[in-house]
């Protein structure tokens, strides 16, 4: 008989603090809870100092909240995970040293994980085929990627910002009322926004999203203030310009693959008129869209938990330095499984 194992991790990559526990049987995993504390988003972005401050006040109820809501004690746990990047370092740090305090003091294993690979984990999971063609979208991060042997081989990929962080960006340089993506979103989805030109920017399998913002600030925004256009608008013509540099790009990889699914993870995997795109671009080819559940699409501690309780299942070797990264990339990790 397989005796469970519990493993608690936590997530502080950038504005969300999450601690989630699940539980591993043999090489089943179930996630038992999942609990998460978001840092609001603001009109001037987000000061890498008050996010650690707010992840470093959150902790103790997120913690006690996750072994609660899963009915453990912190005395079961086997493993303690966290995210080691990429993040913002200020962020990175909070959770680094709230898992490793626990580790030492349980005299357990630490587990760090790639927080991109666990956005993809988490959603492959719901896949029938093991190795589909994956659109990661987040605030850092726009990659296009499948997996070879051990690890994800990047296809295509942002040269500068990740989409998610343009349309943040979009959201307080016009100034809305909720000023970020989901605000951007739901500016778009206003009846009678039209579509003016904006740049759209794809160099080879790569794509890059800086000079729309750039264009907004210099060509649209004076329209918007001679009334000659709409905030609606804009919005709406940039997600449809960005979506679709991203469907081109991920169309195109999938011709070269023998891919019969398409994962859609990362944040800005909620966006309804993206996953809306790519599932017409996705069923042309017959392919199927895989997108996680709400919960599991932005930043949370279950996917990270998940991914290292994957890790621990496998005997994945981990990195020799455990210490938070900033700059980590997809393709680095070690994905045995
Ligand atoms: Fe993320």
């Amino acid at each position: 008989m397989n005796h469970a194992k519990y493993v608690i991790g936590f997530e502080s990559t950038a504005h969300t603090f999450s601690a989630a526990v699940v539980k591993i049987t043999g090489k089943k995993i179930e996630i038992l809870s999942n609990v998460l504390d978001k840092f609001p988003p603001s009109k001037q972005g987000f000061i890498p100092r008050e996010l650690a401050d707010h992840h470093a006040a959150v902790f103790p109820i997120v913690l006690r909240t996750a072994l609660n809501d899963a009915h453990v004690k912190l005395e079961e746990i086997s493993a303690v995970a966290y995210s080691q990047g990429a993040g913002i370092g200020h962020s990175l740090h909070i959770g680094y040293v709230a898992a490793t305090s626990i580790a030492i003091a349980l005299r357990v294993p630490l587990v760090p994980v790639n927080h991109g690979i666990a956005h993809i984990e988490i959603t492959r999971k719901d896949c029938a085929t093991k190795n589909p063609l994956v659109l990661y979208v987040s605030g850092g991060n726009t990659q296009i990627l499948t997996k070879q042997k051990d690890a994800y081989h990047v296809y295509g990929e942002t040269l500068d910002m990740g989409v998610g962080n343009m349309l943040d960006n979009l959201g307080r340089l016009l100034e809305l009322e909720i000023p970020d993506a989901v605000g951007v979103a739901s500016e778009a989805n206003k009846k009678g926004a039209k579509y003016v030109e904006c740049p759209y920017s794809v160099k080879g399998m790569n794509v890059s999203f800086t000079g729309m913002l750039t264009y907004t600030e210099k060509k649209l925004v004076p329209l918007i203030k001679k009334k000659e256009i709409t905030t609606s608008d804009v919005c709406f013509s940039i997600q449809e310009t960005a979506f679709a540099m991203l469907c081109e790009i991920t169309e195109r990889a999938l011709c070269h693959t023998d891919a019969k699914e398409i994962i859609l993870c990362g944040g800005n995997a909620r966006n309804k008129r993206l996953q809306q795109m790519l599932i017409a671009m996705s069923e042309a080819h017959g392919v199927k869209v895989v997108i996680p559940p709400f919960e599991y699409a932005g930043d949370n501690a279950a996917m990270i938990t998940y991914t290292a309780a994957q890790m621990l299942i496998h005997k994945t070797k981990l990195p020799k330095d455990i210490s938070p990264e900033q700059k980590m990339r997809t393709d680095d990790a070690t994905v045995n499984w």
